[in-house]
């Protein structure tokens, strides 16, 4: 094994032939056998409900993992991996049939996760299911991810039927961005660096900029993405996970427990944005017909099954302030589109300018040093400062300057592994740290359904952008009404 052991488990995916499955889970599995992370004893139970044996969704297995794996597969490893795989053909709807579970688990031998990789209105069938047929044990655990809900009201229903099988610690609900590389390194960066330690707060910081934005569109998900909107999809997890990271008190230890709660404690300080002030703090976009990468691409209202009169976001700005010591007066703006101008996630850190300039003479203010943490692509750390140009010059001439550490450069003997391949690999090991408790995710959705209860209240189309830029206009101008400017 190329890590620390840990207990073989039973993983059932339920929804095996569906999109998330075939596309992330299946591709993200082998790429752990591959690299020899699975457990030797470790079985893969495939459900859905069409009829089908092991060696077709062996056969599917193997077609999924051609069509979304970039690389050749490796017959050795592929031989390994679908040695592991079964299926078993079950109704999610119909509780009798959970029972043919029983013949595939054995919790002797191997602790059963269970991965819902459906649709959440199933989650209350298969928690019944599961729970009627007795197949679970108290070392089962269960694996879902968003969208936990729409809002806190759903969020809670949701919670609370998984609940009543799975007791909290049992519960692993994902948010594929704790997984990537480059936001784990902000623990490392922010709490193995005292550089960092005793320069991030409003004494040093001025303001942070988190930017998500993305190439894609819609991708055929009009009608679940119409329903849900980029504050939904992407601003209330994601970037909300990326903020709590950057702005949480240091955690007593690595421990779930520690870092839920210092995550908690930043949600709960968040400013709320209400119908008084969503006018100044956010802006809403939403992309018309443009060109990305040369290529003309349709508006979001002409997308495959659009309703033309859609009034959904598809981009979204907002200035948030954290409301306690260490963030007092230091906005933190951030911002996500779809068919923006490039595939960019990056987290810029604007430290304060100087008290006092001795270079005045020859230049009237020194532009601030930053940090800036490029989570994908291109995962690295750089740092702008000024650095004098050589020369012997009367004048000291200075220039901005990189201090750039890029992952793929810096250790090139490392593999940077994908979100998914990290968090599928700890749900295994039952390691809770990475995932999403009960309390964020509702605490989260109060923050979110206030901005959203604000905007429907005001009714407003969002704000157009052609497809291919950073946004509407309207996002530079959130900044600049506090005399500051997006990076890039
Ligand atoms: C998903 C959203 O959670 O994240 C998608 O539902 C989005 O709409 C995707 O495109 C982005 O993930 P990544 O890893 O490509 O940045």
């Amino acid at each position: 094994m190329s890590s620390k052991t840990y207990n073989p488990c039973d993983l059932v995916i339920y929804g095996a032939l569906g999109d998330l499955s075939r596309r992330k889970l299946l591709t993200c599995l082998y790429r752990l056998e591959l690299s020899n992370f699975i457990e030797p004893e470790t079985c893969i139970i495939g459900i859905d409900r069409m009829e089908l044996d092991s060696p077709g969704f062996i056969e599917i297995a193997h077609k999924s993992l051609q069509e979304f794996l970039n690389t050749e597969l490796d017959e050795a490893v592929w031989k390994r991996f679908s040695s592991r795989l079964s299926y078993l053909q079950i109704d999610l709807t119909q509780m009798d049939q959970y029972s043919k579970l029983q013949d595939f688990v054995d919790h002797s031998k191997r602790v059963m996760v269970n991965y819902f990789a459906v649709s959440p209105v199933l989650f209350k069938n298969i928690c019944q299911g599961l729970d009627q047929s007795g197949v679970l044990s108290s070392t089962s655990r269960m694996v879902m991810e968003k969208p936990i809900g729409h809002d806190l009201k759903s969020s809670r229903e949701i919670n609370d039927e998984v609940a009543k099988v799975f007791k909290e610690d049992q519960v692993f609900r994902i948010d594929h961005y704790l997984g990537k590389e480059t936001v784990l390194n902000l623990l490392a960066l922010r709490f193995a660096n005292s550089i960092f330690t005793t320069n991030w707060d409003h004494n040093t910081i001025d303001h942070v900029q988190i930017t998500v934005a993305e190439e894609v569109g819609i991708e055929g998900r009009w009608e679940y993405f119409d329903h849900t909107g980029q504050l939904r999809d992407m601003l209330q997890n994601h970037l909300l996970q990326i903020l709590t990271f950057v702005a949480m008190e240091p955690p007593a230890t690595l421990e779930a427990q520690s870092i839920h709660s210092e995550k908690i404690k930043v949600l709960k300080a968040l400013r709320p944005i209400t119908a008084k002030n969503v006018k100044e703090k956010t802006v809403r976009g939403q992309y018309t017909a443009g060109y990305m990468k040369g290529k003309p691409v349709p508006g979001y209202l002409e997308e495959e099954g659009a309703n033309t009169k859609s009034i959904t976001e598809s981009f979204v700005a907002l200035r948030v302030d954290i409301d306690n010591w260490r963030w007092a007066g230091v906005p933190f703006y951030l911002r996500t589109g779809k068919r923006m101008n490039g595939k960019r996630t990056e987290i810029v850190i604007n430290f304060k300018r100087l008290p006092h300039n001795i270079f005045r003479d020859s230049y009237r203010e020194l532009p601030p040093n930053k940090l800036i943490i490029h989570l994908q692509p291109n995962e690295g750390v750089e740092i702008q400062v000024l650095n004098k140009i050589p020369g012997i010059d009367e004048n000291i001439k200075l220039q901005k300057t990189k201090l750039d550490l890029s992952f793929s450069e810096t250790f090139k003997n490392s593999r940077i592994f994908g979100g998914y391949e990290k968090l599928v690999l700890e749900a295994m090991r039952g390691n809770p740290t990475l995932f999403l408790s009960r309390e964020e995710i509702e605490q989260a959705w109060t923050w979110i359904d206030s901005i959203q209860n604000a905007w429907t209240h005001l009714l407003e189309s969002p704000i157009s952008y052609p497809a291919g830029t950073w946004g509407p206009i309207a996002s530079d101008s959130l900044l600049a009404q506090d005399g500051r400017a997006w990076e890039g």
